[in-house]
């Protein structure tokens, strides 16, 4: 594979090592994780493939928004999938990265992570961690899917853009003591292979009961903006395209996908 094609990154890899099986390419500095495994998984990098950098120039979030955090902070990473799924199956990966990240967290740290729908992970009603999956497929086949997250590890509350820090965390915040970054990568690697052998073994029921284990939005009285309209619900389920289930006040079940809507809890 041929690494210095990569016109839009400023410097090459900083390290190439592996890991607990995983090919990862560690750098200082890039534009964004995703973009440069994109270019990887272009090039034809094995599934499983990680990208990781200290810092990005361009870090991207859901919804076109930008994902910030100070250099060596935080845990940047992308990862390279080439499952054998359909198409809708594919947010499903999603949720089970977000699965992945809490029982991550859980272990390394202790804190009370959980999945706010559909892949935010939240710790005492703040968000740690976002994860942003973007795909590539011809007709209906999956060329690759990258999974990138970012996770706040050791940022101080200076180190929060001031309008979420009322609304965001790092680890460290949480703990009151800074966190391994290294801990926390393996333990991802870890527990992100044993819950996709789960899931491709036994589908849909693997992901929903373990979602549901680790999540802190069923039960929950939600707000959904679809379009331009706002929705009222009770958060009750997840279905098998990843959608969110919502129960509306005329009793009626509607299906939100992530793609289309963004919820907030009611207070
Ligand atoms: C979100 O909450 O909106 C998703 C944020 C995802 C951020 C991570 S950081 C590593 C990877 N590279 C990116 O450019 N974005 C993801």
């Amino acid at each position: 594979m041929e690494h210095r094609s990569i016109e839009e990154e400023a410097c090459l890899p900083h390290k190439h090592i592996s890991l607990l099986g995983k090919e990862i390419y560690l750098y200082r500095e890039l534009t964004s994780t995703n973009s440069v495994a994109r270019q990887m998984a272009v090039s034809g990098a094995a599934e499983g493939t990680i990208v990781m950098s200290r810092s990005q120039s361009a870090g991207r979030g859901r919804m076109r928004r930008e994902w910030h955090c100070p250099p060596g902070k935080g845990l940047l990473l992308s990862m390279i999938l080439r499952p054998q799924i359909s198409v809708q199956f594919v947010p499903q990966l999603t949720l089970l990265t977000a699965v992945v990240v809490a029982e991550t967290i859980k272990i390394v740290t202790g804190c009370a992570a959980g999945i706010k729908w559909p892949n935010d992970i939240f710790i005492n009603d703040k968000k740690v961690c976002g994860i942003l999956a973007e795909s590539s497929f011809s007709k209906s086949n999956f060329e690759y899917i990258i999974i990138g997250l970012g996770i706040n590890v050791n940022l101080g509350i200076h180190h929060l853009p001031s309008d979420c820090q009322k609304t965001s965390t790092s680890l460290s915040l949480e703990l009151g003591e800074n966190v391994s970054r290294v801990k926390l990568l393996k333990q991802f690697i870890i527990s992100w292979d044993e819950h996709i052998r789960g899931f491709v073994k036994a589908g849909h029921p693997y992901l929903r009961d373990k979602w549901i284990k680790n999540n802190v939005t069923l039960g929950e009285n939600v707000i959904v903006n679809k379009d331009d309209s706002c929705l009222h619900g009770l958060a009750v389920d997840i279905s098998e395209n990843g959608g969110l289930i919502v129960r509306l006040a005329d009793g009626s079940l509607q299906e939100f996908l992530a793609k289309d809507v963004s919820i907030r809890k009611r207070f």
